[in-house]
């Protein structure tokens, strides 16, 4: 039975439909509050708002937990790979032997970038920021790219199968490109060998010495693409929804994501971990100054990698991934003092009241810098990595947007809070 919710207004009842989830989650149906009472909901930060329905992953932030089309984030964790987790974030559903073949063919086929596309990067400073030169970079695919990038959704669906694979493949390409380039390095063509190696390939083997590949570090490398594989709507995902919502092509709307991936407080984290834990080393520190600093509540102060705007118990990836970060080091037979101090620092949150009390706890972003330091990942690096891992939930994102038929454009509201109306003064008249 169709449930509503009753709202009161200036002694008017305003009825408005509540909607449910698959695992449950009730919404009230908002979307004709203002047409009926001339009122809106204030949500700055969208924080309580749906702004879609999405199948593709759910998150109960409550109770840590993450799925992506239905799968418990720890099973994949154990048993998938990347590249099989971004066709299941995509297509919907784990593939078969034959679907699994044919998506990696497509990924390797993909994988290398024009060679009018690669002057782009000569445009660019040794010392550009790399997600600067990402987001540019990743844009441009749609320039490169017109008959396939169109702004129209039902050709851009048709040709979806290609651009999604491009996608994926050329971003980690164009990642390995920037690193090459920064460090003055020669390009390294990819190969046609899986998702992973291939990365591991271009950004270090050398002209007469190709990368061996070892297990562990490929191992690690596709765990942490594809724990940070998709998030639910986060603000680079909602971003893509948004610039897709208006016709926008693929590529143009990824290229969007990145932007708004690059902040501090999103996949900015990461490396602002590292620098964290490495100035506490660098001091001698144990920590304590930076806890303190954090519990001023300024928001500059913050402990990097710990809080999350949804889960307020754990993050079930950072406990994967912390987890991993040891057994790594120890396959590789490599120490990190970081780690250490990441570990005290943690032992010393967790039992401090203000970090309890707001429920602050590692997220993801924790431990993944330890990871892609022992697997030769400089740290200006780690953002676009994160790029890489999260180009799936973009893309699956983005397909659920453009093939909604009865979609609108993204038009949030607002309440207005500046001068009322006034009449124009001319210069001479002014003050
Ligand atoms: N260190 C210290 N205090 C914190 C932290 C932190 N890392 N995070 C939140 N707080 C405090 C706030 O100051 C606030 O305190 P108050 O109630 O006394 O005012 C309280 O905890 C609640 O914080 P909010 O700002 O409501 O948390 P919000 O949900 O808006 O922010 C965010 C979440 C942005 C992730 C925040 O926790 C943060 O800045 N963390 C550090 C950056 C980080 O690690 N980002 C990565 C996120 S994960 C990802 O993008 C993959």
């Amino acid at each position: 039975m169709q449930k509503n919710a009753l709202i009161k207004l200036d002694e008017k009842e305003i009825s408005c439909p509540v909607m449910v989830g698959t695992e449950g989650e009730m919404a009230i149906d908002a979307r004709n509050l203002r047409r009926d009472s001339g009122y809106i909901f204030y949500d700055q930060g969208y924080g309580n708002t749906g702004s879609c329905e999405s199948a593709i992953t759910f998150l109960d932030g409550d109770n840590g937990v993450l799925r992506h089309r239905g799968y418990p984030i720890e099973q994949l964790a154990e048993q998938s790979e990347f590249a099989e987790t971004a066709y299941l974030i995509i297509y919907g559903e784990l593939p078969s032997a034959v679907q699994r073949k044919k998506f990696g063919q497509m990924l390797r086929e993909n994988a290398a970038i024009d060679t009018q596309m690669m002057r782009i990067f000569d445009g660019f400073p040794r010392s550009a920021p790399p997600m600067g030169m990402l987001t540019s970079i990743v844009s441009s695919l749609a320039a490169y790219y017109p008959h396939l990038a169109t702004n129209n959704f039902e050709k851009d669906l048709a040709n979806f199968d290609l651009t999604a694979a491009m996608a994926i493949s050329k971003i980690r390409t164009i990642v390995a490109g920037i690193f090459r380039y920064r460090h003055g390095l020669p390009f390294m063509h990819p190969k046609d060998i899986p998702f992973c190696d291939n990365f591991l390939h271009m950004m270090f083997s050398e002209p007469y010495k190709e990368y061996a590949a070892i297990p562990e570090v490929t191992r690690a490398l596709n765990l942490l693409l594809l724990l940070h594989a998709d998030h639910e709507q986060n603000c680079s995902t909602s971003t893509v929804r948004m610039v897709g919502s208006s016709g926008a092509n693929l590529f143009t709307s990824l290229a969007a994501g990145i932007c708004a991936l690059s902040g501090p407080l999103h996949g900015g984290a990461n490396s602002a971990v590292m620098q964290m834990l490495q100035t506490i080393h660098d001091e001698g520190d144990d920590g304590t100054r930076f806890i303190e600093a954090a519990k001023s509540g300024a928001k500059g102060n913050r402990l990097m990698g710990f809080g999350h705007a949804v889960y307020r118990n754990f993050d079930p990836r950072a406990r994967i991934i912390g987890h991993a970060c040891d057994v790594v080091l120890n396959k590789l037979g490599k120490s990190d003092p970081l780690l250490e101090i990441a570990h005290n620092l943690e032992q010393a949150a967790l039992k401090d009241d203000y970090f309890i009390s707001r429920k602050l706890y590692p997220n993801v972003d924790f431990y993944s810098g330890i990871i892609m330091r022992a697997l030769g990942i400089p740290t200006e690096l780690f953002t676009t990595m994160f790029a890489i891992g999260r180009s799936p939930g973009w893309i699956a994102n983005w397909r659920e947007v453009a093939s909604n038929t009865k979609g609108r454009i993204y038009r949030p509201r607002q309440l207005y809070t500046g001068p009322v109306k006034r009449d124009y003064v001319p210069m001479a008249k002014r003050g």
